[in-house]
C-alpha cells in the first residue's frame, strides 16, 4: 500500500505562522508513520500564488507580484527543515509545469459541456476571494472579515457544479471515512442539503491579470482557488507522470476547519468531472486559537508561537502540536501549556525512563545488554507489547496522532513502573537472582528500543538519539518489535548520556508568552548540562529515587496518617527583610483563620508568582518561629541539585482539600 499526503498550499500573502506548522507538522508525523509501516509515501506542500489577495499585498509591500510571491514562497520552504519536516516536493502556482497543467484541465472540463458563459452580479469579498449570497451575509458583511463586500456584475465562466450534486452527495454517503472526523462529513452534508450553485470560474483580466490565462478566452485568468486544488495532481505530473500513476490512487488532504468547502465540494466535483479517480480521504483539523480568539493572519502572536521550536527545540515543539490538539477540535496554544507537557510528558515520563533504563544498565551489567533466556513474564511482556503496537497503528491510520501517543506513553508509564517494581537495584544484591536481574534489564532495553521507534513519527531527533545510545542502527526503525530486538547489540557498552530534556523552571502564573527569560534556549536544551548518574540521581524529575527508597526504614501506614497534608491557596506572599531565603505568606487551608506560613523559597520564586497557588502543605506542623514570626504550617517541596520545586494538586482542588 502507498501514502501520498499533502497539506493545503499556503498563501503568499503571509509568513509561515503556527496554523500553517501545524498542518504540515501533522502530515510529516503522518509521513513518518506510514515510512515506519513499512509504506511508500510521497508527501507535497507548497504555495498558492495567484490572486487578488496577493497582488494587493504586492502593492503594499511595493514590489511586482512575482517578486513578492518569490519571497513569501522561499519563506516557506525554509521554515520547514527546522521542524524536522521532510516533504518530496514544494511546488509553486507559478511554475509552468502546474500552469500547464491548468490549462489542460480547464480544456477538458471545457470539452466535457461542463462550463458555460454567463453574467452574474454579487457581493464579492476580497479577503475571500469568493462572491457572497445575500443569505450567507451577516449584517451585510462578509462573515471571516467582517467587511462591507463590493457589488460586482460582471460576465463570467462557470462550472457546472450543480449538475453533480446528487453524485457527490451519494459519494459522501457511501463512504464514511472519506471526509474525517465524522462531524466535519455531517457538516458538508448539511450543506449539500441546499441546491448548490455554479462555480465563477473566471475574473476577467480588466480587473485582475495575476493568474492563468484559461486556455478558451484569453481576456479572462482562472479563478485561484481552482487553479490552486489542481495543484494536488499537477505537481505529481498529471496525466502521464509516473507519479501520478503511482500515488494518485493513495491521496489523502489534510486541511484545517476554514477550507472545507473547496476541497469537499469543489475539488472532488472538479475530478469527477475531469474524469480522475477521486482522492481517498480529507483530514480535516480544527483551529489552534492564541488567548481565547481564533488566530488569524493579522496577529503577530501567530508568527511569535512559531517561535517556540526554536526557544524549546524543535521534537518537543512538534510533540506538543500532536499530543495536545485532538484532531478536529480547536485547541488552545500557550507557552505555559508547552512547557508543562515537556516537563511531565518528557523530563518526567520519557526522559526519566532512558536515564534510569541506561543508567542501571552500566550500573548492573557493565553497559552491555545481557543475553536473557525466554522467561515466564515474556508472554506477557509481548502481549503488551502487541496491543501498544496495534493502538498506536489504528490511532494513526484513523489520524489520531494524539491518540497514538498516548498509547506509547502508556508504555512508558508501565517500564518505569516496573523498574519501581522489580527494584533491579535489590536483585543485584542477591547472586542467586543473576537471571532474573538480566531479563529486567534486557526488557528494559527492548522496550526503550522500541519505544524509540514508536516516537521517530513525531520525535524524530529523540528517537535517533535514543536508538544511538542502545548501539541501535536508526535507518532500521520499524513497527516490528521482534526484529528490532533481534538487533540490540549484547556485544559492546551502550551509552549512558546527559538527560534528553532537562527540567525547564518557569516561574509560573504568567503566560510567559513567546518572551520569558526563565526557559532554557533551544541550544541548552541540546547540550544539557548534567551527566547521567546511577539510579538513584538519574533524574531530577524522578518521583522515587530507587536507591534512596530502598535504603530507608520503613514506616506503617498509621505513621503517615499521623501526617495531616492539605491543599493550600497562597493568598500574599513578600519578601522578609534581613533574609535571603525566607518568604513570610498568608495561606488559605479551607479554614476560618488563614495561616501565616514562612518557606524557604525566596531563592525559587517571586512573591508575585505565588499569589493564587495552589500548594501541598503540612497543617499540623507544631508552630516555630522563624526571623521572629510564627510561622503555622509547612510547604512540601522537591529539590534536587540547588533546584526546588514546590507541589501543587494537578488540577486545582480548593484549598483545604485532603491529601492522602
Ligand atoms: N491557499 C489556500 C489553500 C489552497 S489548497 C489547494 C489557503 N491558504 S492559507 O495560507 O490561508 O492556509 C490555510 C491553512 O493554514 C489552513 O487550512 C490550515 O491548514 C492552516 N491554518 C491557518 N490558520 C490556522 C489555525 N489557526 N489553526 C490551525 N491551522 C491553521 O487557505
Amino acid at each position: 500500500m502507498r501514502h501520498y499526503l499533502t497539506t493545503p498550499i499556503y498563501y503568499v500573502n503571509a509568513r509561515p505562522h503556527l496554523g500553517h506548522a501545524y498542518t504540515t507538522i501533522i502530515n510529516d508525523i503522518l509521513t513518518r508513520f506510514h515510512k515506519l509501516a513499512g509504506y511508500e509515501t510521497y508527501f507535497l506542500t507548497g504555495t498558492d500564488e495567484h490572486g487578488d489577495k496577493i497582488v494587493q499585498a504586492a502593492a503594499q509591500a511595493n514590489v511586482s507580484p512575482k517578486e513578492y510571491a518569490d519571497q513569501i514562497s522561499a519563506l516557506f520552504r525554509a521554515a520547514w527543515p527546522p521542524l524536522s519536516v521532510e516533504t518530496d516536493d514544494f511546488i509553486r502556482t507559478t511554475e509552468p509545469r502546474h500552469q500547464n497543467v491548468v490549462t489542460r484541465f480547464l480544456d477538458l472540463v471545457n470539452s466535457k459541456g461542463d462550463v458555460y458563459f454567463g453574467e452574474y452580479g454579487g457581493h464579492y469579498c476580497f479577503g475571500c476571494e469568493r462572491f457572497y449570497t445575500e443569505k450567507e451575509l451577516v449584517d451585510g458583511l462578509c462573515p471571516d472579515h467582517q467587511t462591507k463586500p463590493d457589488f460586482v456584475s460582471e460576465k463570467n465562466y462557470f462550472f457546472r457544479l450543480s449538475a453533480y450534486q446528487d453524485w457527490l452527495i451519494d459519494y459522501i454517503e457511501k463512504r464514511p471515512d472519506f471526509i474525517r472526523p465524522e462531524g466535519y462529513r455531517s457538516e458538508v452534508l448539511g450543506f449539500l442539503r441546499e441546491p448548490l450553485e455554479d462555480l465563477c470560474l473566471t475574473r476577467p483580466k480588466s480587473r485582475l491579470t495575476w493568474g492563468i490565462t484559461v486556455p478558451f478566452d484569453s481576456n479572462f485568468v482562472t479563478y485561484v482557488w481552482f487553479d490552486a486544488l489542481i495543484n494536488y495532481v499537477s505537481a505529481l505530473g498529471w496525466p502521464d507522470g509516473e507519479l501520478f500513476a503511482k500515488f494518485w490512487p493513495a491521496a489523502q488532504h489534510t486541511i484545517a476547519k476554514d477550507i472545507l468547502k473547496p476541497h469537499a465540494i469543489f475539488w472532488p466535483i472538479m475530478l469527477k468531472a475531469a474524469g480522475l479517480p477521486i482522492y481517498r480521504h480529507l483530514n480535516v483539523h480544527g483551529y489552534w486559537r492564541i488567548g481565547q480568539s481564533k488566530m488569524s493572519k493579522s496577529v503577530g502572536n501567530v508568527v511569535e508561537a512559531l517561535s517556540m521550536a526554536d526557544k524549546y527545540g524543535s521534537d518537543p515543539f512538534r510533540y506538543f502540536l500532536a499530543r495536545e490538539m485532538s484532531f478536529g477540535l480547536d485547541s488552545d496554544f500557550s507557552e505555559d501549556r508547552l512547557v508543562d507537557r515537556y516537563n511531565a510528558d518528557l523530563a518526567n515520563d520519557l526522559g526519566n525512563l532512558c536515564q534510569r533504563a541506561t543508567a542501571m544498565l552500566v550500573k548492573f551489567s557493565g553497559g552491555r545488554i545481557p543475553w536473557r533466556l525466554a522467561d515466564a513474564a515474556d508472554v506477557e511482556w509481548r502481549k503488551r507489547l502487541e496491543r501498544t503496537r496495534s493502538t498506536y497503528e489504528s490511532a494513526f491510520l484513523s489520524f489520531n496522532p494524539k491518540g497514538a501517543l498516548i498509547a506509547v506513553w502508556e508504555l512508558v508509564g508501565y517500564l518505569n513502573k516496573s523498574v519501581d517494581l522489580e527494584a533491579p537495584w535489590a536483585l543485584a544484591k542477591d547472586p542467586l537472582k543473576k537471571d532474573h536481574l538480566d531479563a529486567v534489564l534486557a526488557r528494559l532495553a527492548e522496550g526503550l528500543a522500541y519505544i524509540g521507534a514508536l516516537i521517530w513519527p513525531v520525535l524524530p531527533k529523540t528517537a535517533t538519539e535514543i536508538w544511538r545510545r542502545l548501539g541501535l542502527n536508526p535507518n532500521r526503525f520499524s513497527l516490528d518489535f521482534a526484529a528490532i530486538f533481534s538487533q540490540l547489540p549484547h556485544d559492546r557498552p551502550l551509552i549512558a548520556d546527559a538527560p534528553l530534556f532537562p527540567r525547564i523552571e518557569v516561574a509560573k502564573g504568567q503566560d510567559s508568552g513567546p518572551k520569558s527569560e526563565s526557559a532554557p534556549k533551544s541550544q541548552d536544551l541540546k547540550k544539557p548540562t548534567k551527566p547521567a548518574e546511577e539510579p538513584s540521581a538519574v533524574s531530577q524529575a524522578q518521583k522515587v529515587a530507587p536507591a534512596a527508597a530502598s535504603s530507608l526504614s520503613q514506616i506503617a501506614l498509621s505513621d503517615f496518617q499521623k501526617i495531616q497534608l492539605v491543599v493550600g491557596e497562597i493568598l500574599t506572599a513578600e519578601a522578609i527583610s534581613g533574609s535571603e531565603k525566607l518568604l513570610k505568606m498568608t495561606v488559605s487551608l479551607g479554614e476560618a483563620q488563614t495561616r501565616t506560613i514562612c518557606a524557604g523559597v525566596a531563592k525559587f520564586y517571586r512573591p508575585q508568582d505565588l499569589v493564587g497557588r495552589r500548594v501541598v502543605v503540612l497543617a499540623n506542623l507544631a508552630p516555630a518561629k522563624l526571623m521572629g514570626i510564627v510561622s503555622q504550617g509547612m510547604l512540601l517541596a522537591a529539590s534536587q541539585d540547588g533546584q526546588l520545586a514546590l507541589l501543587a494538586p494537578d488540577s486545582p482542588l480548593p484549598a483545604g482539600a485532603k491529601i492522602s
